[in-house]
């Protein structure tokens, strides 16, 4: 197979702004995303570590002063994108949509700065964007774990990362849709309209947008009015081990940073009380509407990435996981093909992401390490075989959405170069 790596670096290069990149080089994205730019800048840790801090520093320039960091920072107003700054209406410094996405940043500087020498003004830069980070994991157990329950909420589809996945049909049923909603969506006109979401999760989507403008972004109003509000098993495990990884890069620079060593206790037993024995499995929770999410995900499995410290509960899970996408030659989908919710090209109602296998490579990597290979290497080649697409179907590989996919490209990188 060919490497890719010339061709993963152009990508990003390409794809690069004024300190940020996009998701991709054509219309569908033309802004700068939460998590698109932490796996972004794992990939430029690898030939330009000044880009890598660069994109966090950029993204963390769009930071809330309540410690929010937003799921989009809209640096140039473009109109082609929808909902773009005027329908938001908010930010600080920079004009932003009002909610956040999978807090992944700390982790993906973790890994930059432990594989990297750095010189003197870059730690000072590291520094600071630590503090801001903590500044960012604090907003999150003060506003959206108000109760003090551990674990923290989503109040809108998006700020899962997987915007139309199932898990969220039954939550979204119960949304009352705004009658006199208006809007023009944009993706269609760059995107193939039976791979993207439906227009009637849009209305939930812009429900919920309105209902937030309407409050005035208030983080309490948010959390107690939405009406949508999950506990979810992929998001929390993202954000506990983001904690963890903040943590000790904090002890690296001697910083001490208050309080989040009991928080992240509090968060990992909270976490472990959701596993359920019997179904061996970690299902979302439904806080409005006081349900469980049985829905097979490949997310429910990022509770592997959290390093919940039970070897039994983690042996059980991979048992799990590797019967997962038992069937299928590209892995992993994104919901389990024998459900009834699975639908092969749909965004996140079933295609192959490289993000969630990345996700699940790095989980294994300490658990079990030959089929940790094996998930890298069935990822590094679905890659050289199909290119740097958004996502894949999971039956033939047929490549979906966007090509020259920068978090694909980053994310290549790091599989080929890492040294562990
Ligand atoms: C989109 O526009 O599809 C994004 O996923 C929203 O974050």
């Amino acid at each position: 197979m060919k490497n890719l790596s010339k061709t993963a670096k152009k990508i990003l290069k390409t794809n690069r702004r004024k300190g940020y990149t996009l998701p991709t080089n054509n219309k569908l994205y033309p802004a700068q995303w939460n998590w698109d730019s932490a796996f972004i800048s794992i990939g430029y840790s690898y030939f330009n570590l000044e880009y890598a801090i660069k994109e966090l520093e950029t993204l963390i320039k769009g930071q809330w002063k309540n410690g929010m960091i937003p799921h989009i920072l809209f640096h140039e107003k473009d109109d082609s994108y929808f909902p773009n700054h005027k329908t938001w209406k908010c930010g600080n410094s920079v004009s932003s949509s009002g909610i956040t996405q999978p807090p992944i940043v700390a982790t993906a500087l973790k890994l930059i700065i432990t594989r990297n020498k750095l010189n003197k003004n870059q730690k000072k830069r590291v520094i600071l964007l630590i503090k801001k980070l903590k500044k960012y994991h604090d907003w999150f157990y003060k506003y959206r774990d108000p109760k003090n329950t551990g674990l923290v909420s989503i109040i809108h589809p998006w700020e899962s990362g997987l915007d139309n996945s199932p898990l969220w049909d039954s939550s979204l049923k119960k949304i009352k849709i705004d009658k006199k909603l208006s809007y023009k969506r944009r993706d269609l006109e760059v995107s193939n309209s039976k791979a993207r979401p439906l227009n009637s999760d849009y209305d939930c989507y812009i429900t919920l947008l309105n209902q937030f403008k309407k409050l005035n972004y208030n983080p309490n109003k948010l959390y107690s009015n939405s009406m949508f509000n999950v506990v979810d098993i992929g998001f929390n495990s993202i954000f506990l081990k983001a904690s963890k990884d903040l943590l000790e890069i904090a002890k690296l620079y001697n910083l001490n940073l208050k309080d989040l060593n009991k928080k992240i206790f509090k968060t990992e037993s909270s976490l472990l009380k959701m596993y359920n024995k019997k179904k061996n499995i970690f299902y979302s929770y439904d806080l409005k509407n006081k349900f469980f999410i049985n829905i097979p995900s490949i997310s429910n499995y990022f509770i592997l990435f959290a390093d919940l410290n039970d070897k039994k509960v983690n042996k059980k899970i991979i048992e799990s996981l590797k019967k997962y996408n038992q069937k299928e030659k590209y892995i992993f989908s994104s919901i389990k093909p024998d459900h009834k919710s699975f639908e092969e090209k749909r965004y996140w109602r079933g295609p192959v992401w490289i993000n969630t296998n990345w996700i699940i490579y790095q989980s294994l990597k300490n658990k079990d390490k030959v089929y940790a290979k094996k998930i890298k290497d069935k990822t590094i080649k679905l890659i050289e075989e199909k290119n740097f697409f958004e996502y894949y179907s999971c039956k033939n590989a047929e490549t979906l959405g966007a090509n020259n996919f920068s978090w694909s490209s980053a994310l290549y990188l790091d599989l080929i170069y890492e040294s562990n």
